[in-house]
Parts: C-alpha cells; structure tokens; sequence
C-alpha cells in the first residue's frame, strides 16, 4: 500500500501533538482525530500513515480506527447525523428520528447524499443518556431530538 505523506502543516500540527506525549504511540487517537480533521475521513492510506507516523503496526491503527465511531471509514457529508440508538434513546424515540431524517434525506442510515451535504450514521450510547434522544450533528451534541429540530437543521444546511 502507498504510504501517502501528510502535508506540511498536519505535520506541524501532528509533532505539536505528539510532543506531550513520552512515548509516540499515546498519541495514538488525538493524532487520528487531527488527520481526519483534515482529510475528512480515516482511510486504509491514512492508517498506514499514521502508522508510519508513530512507528506502530497498521493493524493498531486499523484496531482504533474500527473500534471508535467518531473515526469515519467513508467520507461523510458536510452535515453529518450521529443518532444514538442505545436503549435509552430508543426509548426515548431515537428510531422515529432516524427515520425521519432517513425521510427528509431520501438516504439510509450508513449512507451520504449524493449532493455530499449530509450523512447519516446509527451510533451506541454518546454518554448524554439524560437528554435522551441524542445526537452528534459534526461536534457538537444535541439532546432532546425533535423531528423539528432535524428539520431545521436539513433547511440550514441545504
Ligand atoms: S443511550 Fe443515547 S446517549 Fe446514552
């Protein structure tokens, strides 16, 4: 696999990282939260450059990258839905949100708009059980879901 090389300003930004670790490989996930940061999404390339990077196996980095859900596999839409489908959101009507955006977007959940504008993603408990249901829209929380609050955000940003 081609290793592709970070730019030289990532670089900078990933060695300002890395600097308050002792050892390289804790660094491990804010490094990947950087690189998607700035590629949009974690590739199998991106994982080996990070790989690379921290002089760790690829299959470390594969291991986080899968393991997390906030790491993306796929590029995702500017707008991205994150909506937790844990028990405490599913009772709370979670299932009706999704559905509802799935609707408003004509996608299912897993997939992106062709326009690339938004995405929707089924997540496990976001630990904001109390505001249930819940949502990750890009970084930042939103609880108690609405089917208006959904609304207004697919309007703000088509
Ligand atoms: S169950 Fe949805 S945030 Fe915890």
């Amino acid at each position: 696999m081609e290793v592709v090389i970070f730019t030289a300003e990532l670089l900078q930004q990933l060695d300002k990282i890395t600097s308050q670790y002792e050892q390289r490989r804790a660094a491990l996930l804010p490094v990947l939260h950087a690189v998607q940061e700035d590629r949009g999404f974690i590739s199998p390339e991106s994982e080996a450059d990070v790989a690379q990077y921290l002089g760790i196996p690829v299959v470390s980095v594969h291991e986080v990258v899968c393991f997390y859900h906030l790491f993306h596999r796929q590029k995702k839409g500017k707008c991205h839905f994150s909506v937790c489908q844990t028990t405490a959101c599913a009772l709370r009507g979670a299932e009706e949100i999704i559905e509802h955006i799935e609707k408003r977007l004509n996608i299912k959940s897993g997939e992106t708009t062709p326009d690339g504008k938004f995405s929707l993603t089924r997540v496990e408990c976001l630990g904001a059980c109390e505001t249930a249901p819940v949502m990750q829209n890009n970084k930042e929380y939103k609880g108690l879901l609405n089917k208006k609050m959904i609304d207004e955000l697919i309007d703000r940003n088509s």
